[in-house]
C-alpha cells in the first residue's frame, strides 16, 4: 500500500518519511509541488528522496496555475487578512489539489503531510483532500503523535536524519506570493525581529531611492510594470523584486489563526503590497461609491475563506463572479512611489475613470451651485427631527 506524503525534505517531512514506514507500514511516494519557492527547495527533496530510497519521487510544476487562477483572484479582491496577504493560506489549497490528483493517479491508499496540531495547514489541506477524495485515507503523523519539536528531533537523532542547524532556527515557508518566517525566539511578541530573519526585503535602513513603479492593468490583473509585459509568473516575480529592494512589504503582526489561537507571525510579501496598493487605488477611481462599500464586505470575507482554506467552499465562486463584473472596468495605470519600506500611490488614471477633474473643479460651472440649495438643506434631516424630539420630551 502507497502513502503519498507532502515531502520539503526538511526535519518535519522527513520524520514523517520514516514514521510512514515504520509506524504505517507504507510504501511511500514523496512529491513536492512547486508554486514558486526558491529552486533549492525543489531540488533538495529530489536529492533526499533519492537518497533516502522512496519508492518514488515527483515534482508538480503548478506555478503558472497558482499566478493565474489564484494569485490573480487575490489581487481583484484586494485579499488580505489581519494585513497578512495570505501567500502561504493562497497555495495550500493548489498543494492539496494536486496531491490528490497523484494519490489517484497512483492508486494510493493514504495523503500525508507535516503539519503539527495547532497550525492552519492542517485545515487547509485537509479540507480539499477530502472534498476531492473522501476515500483517501488522511496521515499527519506529527500530529497524531503529538510530537514537539524536541521530540521530533529527538526522533530524527535515532534514525539518522540530519537535524537543521542553528542557521535555520526559524520555520519559513516560500511561494511566489511571499515568504512566511515563524517560530523560536520569533514566537514572543516582545522580541524585535532581527534583520537575519528577512530573505525577501531590503533593509529599510540601507534602502537607497525613492523608486517610481508604473503598474498597468486589464480588468483588475496586473498586465505591465514600468511599461514592459509579463507573464504572470514573472510578473509576480518582477513585482517582489523591486518592492524587495525597496524594503516595502514586511509585515509583523499578531494574526488569529483558525484554532483560535494568536500567535505572532512574519511575513515578506513585496508583490504582493505592492501590487493589491495599486489594484485599490485604480478601484477607487472607477468603481461607484455604492460598489467600493460593499466589495469591501466581499473583499474580506473572500480574505476570510482564502485564510481558512476554504478556496472550495462555493461561496467563493459566487464572490468571484461578482468580483469579475466589477473587475470589467478596472483597467488602467498606477504609479507608486517606494522609499524604504513605505509605499504611496502617487498617480493613477483609467479610460473608465469615474472621476472627472472638470466637475469637480472649483472654475467649472457646469453643475451650478445654487442647485445644491435644496439638497443641502434636508441633508440630516433624521438627526434635525431626532433633537427636536428630544427637546420635546425633556
Ligand atoms: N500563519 C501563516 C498562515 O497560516 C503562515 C504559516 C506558515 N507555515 C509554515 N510552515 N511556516 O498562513
Ligand atoms: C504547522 O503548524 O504545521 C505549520 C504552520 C501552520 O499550519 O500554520
Amino acid at each position: 500500500k502507497i502513502a503519498v506524503l507532502a515531502y520539503s525534505g526538511g526535519l518535519d517531512t522527513s520524520c514523517c518519511l520514516k514514521l510512514l514506514e515504520e509506524n504505517y507500514n507504507y510504501k511511500v511516494v514523496t512529491a513536492c509541488v512547486d508554486v514558486g519557492q526558491p529552486e533549492e527547495e525543489i531540488t533538495k527533496p529530489v536529492e533526499k528522496a533519492k537518497e533516502y530510497g522512496v519508492f518514488a519521487h515527483y515534482t508538480i510544476d503548478a506555478k503558472e496555475e497558482f499566478a493565474k487562477e489564484y494569485i490573480f483572484r487575490a489581487i481583484k479582491a484586494n485579499a488580505i487578512y489581519e494585513g497578512y496577504p495570505l501567500s502561504t493560506a493562497l497555495a495550500r489549497p493548489l498543494i492539496g489539489l494536486k496531491l490528490v490528483e497523484l494519490a489517484k493517479e497512483l492508486n494510493a491508499e493514504a495523503i500525508s503531510h507535516g503539519c503539527t496540531g495547532k497550525g492552519n495547514d492542517q485545515f487547509r489541506f485537509e479540507s480539499i483532500m477530502r472534498a476531492k477524495a473522501p476515500e483517501v485515507k488522511i496521515i499527519a503523523p506529527i500530529r497524531d503523535l503529538n510530537l514537539t519539536r524536541s521530540e521530533e528531533i529527538e526522533y530524527a537523532k535515532k534514525h539518522g536524519i540530519p537535524i537543521p542547524t542553528e542557521s535555520k532556527k526559524y520555520s519559513i515557508d516560500e511561494n511566489l506570493w511571499g515568504r512566511s518566517v515563524e517560530g523560536g525566539e520569533l514566537e514572543d511578541p516582545m522580541f524585535e525581529t532581527p534583520e537575519e530573519a528577512y530573505g525577501w526585503t531590503k533593509n529599510p535602513m540601507e534602502c537607497t531611492g525613492p523608486e517610481y513603479v508604473e503598474i498597468e492593468f486589464e480588468n483588475g490583473i496586473p498586465v505591465k510594470i514600468n511599461n514592459k509585459e509579463y507573464d504572470a509568473v514573472e510578473l509576480i516575480r518582477e513585482a517582489n523584486k523591486i518592492a524587495g529592494r525597496n524594503g516595502v512589504g514586511r509585515v509583523d503582526i499578531i494574526e488569529d489563526r483558525i484554532l483560535g489561537l494568536k500567535s505572532r507571525e512574519n511575513y515578506e510579501c513585496p508583490g504582493a503590497i505592492m501590487l493589491i496598493t495599486a489594484h485599490k487605488a485604480l478601484e477607487q477611481l472607477t468603481l461607484t461609491r455604492e460598489e467600493i462599500k460593499f466589495k469591501e464586505i466581499v473583499d474580506s470575507t473572500y480574505a476570510d475563506l482564502i485564510y481558512k482554506g476554504l478556496w472550495h467552499e462555493p461561496l467563493r465562486l459566487d464572490l468571484d463572479a461578482f468580483i469579475d463584473k466589477t473587475q470589467e472596468r478596472v483597467s488602467g495605470k498606477v504609479v507608486v512611489k517606494l522609499y524604504a519600506g513605505s509605499i504611496r500611490v502617487v498617480g493613477k488614471e483609467s479610460n473608465y475613470a469615474l472621476f472627472s477633474q472638470e466637475l469637480v473643479s472649483f472654475e467649472d460651472k457646469e453643475i451650478d451651485q445654487r442647485e445644491t440649495i435644496g439638497a443641502v438643506k434636508f441633508h440630516g434631516l433624521q438627526a434635525s427631527i431626532y433633537e427636536s424630539v428630544k427637546n420635546k420630551n425633556k
